[in-house]
């Protein structure tokens, strides 16, 4: 990759995970450690982008002068941070793993137990960030999502590719050794709008976002 091939863009990236609150000491989240994001938030940086990137609670630092960070806990947060963000971009990467559901109601005080008897916690939807970018994207804004599957991978991300209106989609199955959450390393595919998918090795996090980046800047021209 050129040094500049995101020269002067800018770019949203959403990472890490969201935590949904039941009470003041417990919550519902998801073993995202935002490494993958934080790893296209520098390469995006050092490719001369500048970058917004929204965090939900992870514990990692960034360095870059060019990451404007934003930090985030809920889905909620995170919608409105992305929602602010995204219309002055050039481009959003969506590689947060975002919780589709809350809990209705949070508790003011911690939750007691109560004798032996069971527990129900009702879940509402929280919003798709990544469908209501797709939904307010203008001409020339470019939006990639990235797809987590267990199975059925590639009709699964297809369809969330047309869905979030995405301009592609970057799918991480957990059936690959070495891919998905926490370690350093990630294996994907790409599938663009026109259906074809590319196949790429097991590489680092870094790796694999330069492949991402190099992919975004031929659409950012
Ligand atoms: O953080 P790491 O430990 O490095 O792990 C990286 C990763 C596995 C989290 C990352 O590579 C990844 O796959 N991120 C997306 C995880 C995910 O939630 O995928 P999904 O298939 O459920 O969501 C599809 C797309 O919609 C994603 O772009 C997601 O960010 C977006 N989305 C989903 C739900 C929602 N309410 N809003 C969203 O924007």
């Amino acid at each position: 990759a050129s040094r500049t091939v995101l020269e002067k863009k800018k770019i949203v990236i959403t990472a890490g995970p969201t935590y949904e609150k039941i009470d003041p000491v417990r919550f519902i989240g998801n073993y995202s450690s935002g490494k993958m994001g934080f790893a296209l938030a520098e390469v995006s940086a050092q490719q001369g982008a500048e970058v917004t990137l929204i965090a939900g609670p992870v514990s990692l630092t960034t360095t870059h002068p060019n990451i404007q960070r934003i930090d985030v806990e809920s889905a909620e947060e995170m919608y409105q941070a992305a929602m602010t963000a995204f219309p002055g971009a050039d481009a959003g990467i969506l590689c947060a793993a975002v919780a589709d559901y809350r809990p209705e109601i949070q508790a003011g005080e911690k939750i007691k137990r109560e004798s032996k008897g069971e527990m129900m916690l009702h879940l509402i939807p929280n919003k798709d960030i990544a469908a209501s970018l797709g939904a307010i994207k203008r001409e020339g804004q470019v939006l990639v999502g990235f797809a987590l599957e267990t199975n059925n991978e590639a009709t699964n991300a297809e369809s969330k590719l047309k869905r979030k209106n995405l301009d592609f989609i970057v799918l991480n199955s957990l059936r690959d050794a070495g891919a998905g959450f926490r370690c350093d390393t990630n294996k994907i595919s790409i599938i663009d709008r026109q259906g074809e998918t590319t196949g790429y090795p097991l590489k680092s996090k870094q790796g694999v976002a330069v492949d991402i980046v190099n992919k975004l800047a031929t659409l950012l021209k």
